[in-house]
Parts: structure tokens; sequence; C-alpha cells
């Protein structure tokens, strides 16, 4: 067996197995600032538009807008967010190389896309998104000092007795990890792995588009 790489300040006994994989990369490709302004557009003639998103943010997004509830297939809806897709089909396809997955039989497709706009305030606490493979958000507008995306650790649930970490830990030993993102950056998840947003403090909406791909 040939062993996993040593870290520095582990012992030359143990060994790390089981990645858990977070991917984080800059949409990218030409015209990438015209489709995410023109992203910004749709995404204020959405939420106005939207009635029954609406009241549906009203019970379930308390103080923002998300389309969830009422239209959740936004690529198939919109040229726009069609454009989006199959930009993120790239960093999907990188994704699951990276996994060393097997789509030889069957590819992965976007399922669900649906916009969030989170003004101050606004929050969503921590979920995952149990119909999937993998989930993701791309985002098109984040003010300065708007929160990132929190992830915990996967294996929280079975720790049942064990000690807290230690408050000097490396990142990668700790229980929760946050990412900070911005304007025209995609992150990519696997759709077991727990997250949350954070309350938005500041005045400007942070605005972004999730979405969820399946095995097909
Ligand atoms: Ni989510």
């Amino acid at each position: 067996m040939k062993r996993a790489e040593r870290r520095p300040g582990t012992s030359r006994a143990t060994q790390a197995w089981f990645p858990t994989l977070i991917y984080s990369a800059p949409l990218g490709g030409a015209g990438s600032l015209a489709l995410n302004g023109e992203l910004l557009r749709e995404a204020q003639q959405l939420r106005e538009f939207d009635r029954s998103g609406q009241r549906w943010s009203l019970r379930n997004y308390p103080g923002g807008y998300t389309s969830y509830g009422s239209m959740d297939r936004l690529h198939q809806f919109s040229s726009t967010f069609d454009a989006l897709q199959r930009r993120i089909d790239r960093h999907v396809q990188r994704y699951a190389q990276d996994l060393r997955w097997d789509l030889r039989e069957r590819p992965l497709v976007m399922s669900d896309c649906w916009l969030n706009i989170m003004p101050r305030g606004t929050s969503h606490s921590f979920h995952l998104h149990p119909q999937s493979v993998v989930s993701g958000t791309y985002y098109v507008k984040v003010p300065r000092g708007a929160p990132g995306l929190k992830f915990e650790d996967p294996r929280l649930a079975f720790m049942m007795a064990a000690p807290g970490r230690a408050a000097d830990a490396e990142p990668e030993h700790r229980s929760h990890i946050e990412y900070p993102v911005a304007a025209g950056q995609v992150i990519l998840f696997e759709s077991w792995l727990r997250h949350e947003v954070a309350a938005n403090p500041v005045g400007a909406e942070r605005i972004s588009v999730s979405f969820n791909y399946h095995w097909a």
C-alpha cells in the first residue's frame, strides 16, 4: 500500500484517508464579466415579478428572496442561466475527476438552479441537499463584509465522546471551515456536506445562484 503524504506535525505512524473535497474557482471563460452583469439584471427582474417566490420567501427565507420554492429550474427558463449552466458544467467535470468518479456510463446533469438574494440580516442555517450528488453556488454580487460559505466536518455527528480540538489546530483539523466568497466565483461540494451562510451583517445585498447536479 502506498502511503498517503505525511503531514508536518503528525507522527510517522498516522496517515490521513477519506478526504472531503471542496472546489473553488473563478467561473472564467470569455465574457464572464458581461454574463455576471446580465445575471445581476435578471436577478432583480425575477425578484420583482415572482410573486409566488416572494410569498414563499416570506415564510422560508425571512428578509430575503429566493426562487427555490417557485422557480428552481432557471437554467431551463432563461438563456442567461443556461449560459451559466454550460460554464458550471465544465467545473463539475473537473471536480468529478478530482473525486475520481467514473462517469463513462452516466453523466452528471444540472437538475435544479435557483436564485438567492440576501439583504442585511438574512441567513441560511446548516443544511444539506439530500436528493443530489454535487451542489454548489455561483456568486453574482458579494459586498465587502458579507459572509462566506461555512462547511461542517461531515464526521461531526459520529464523534460522540471525542475531545474538542486544540485552538491552534490547522484549518483542516477544525470542525468548521468558512470559504470566503467573491463575485464571479464558483464553489462545488458533495451534496451530503452540511453548510450554512451566516446572517449578512452589511447593508448591501449578497446575490448568488445555487444549483444541484444529479447522476443522470
Ligand atoms: Ni445549500
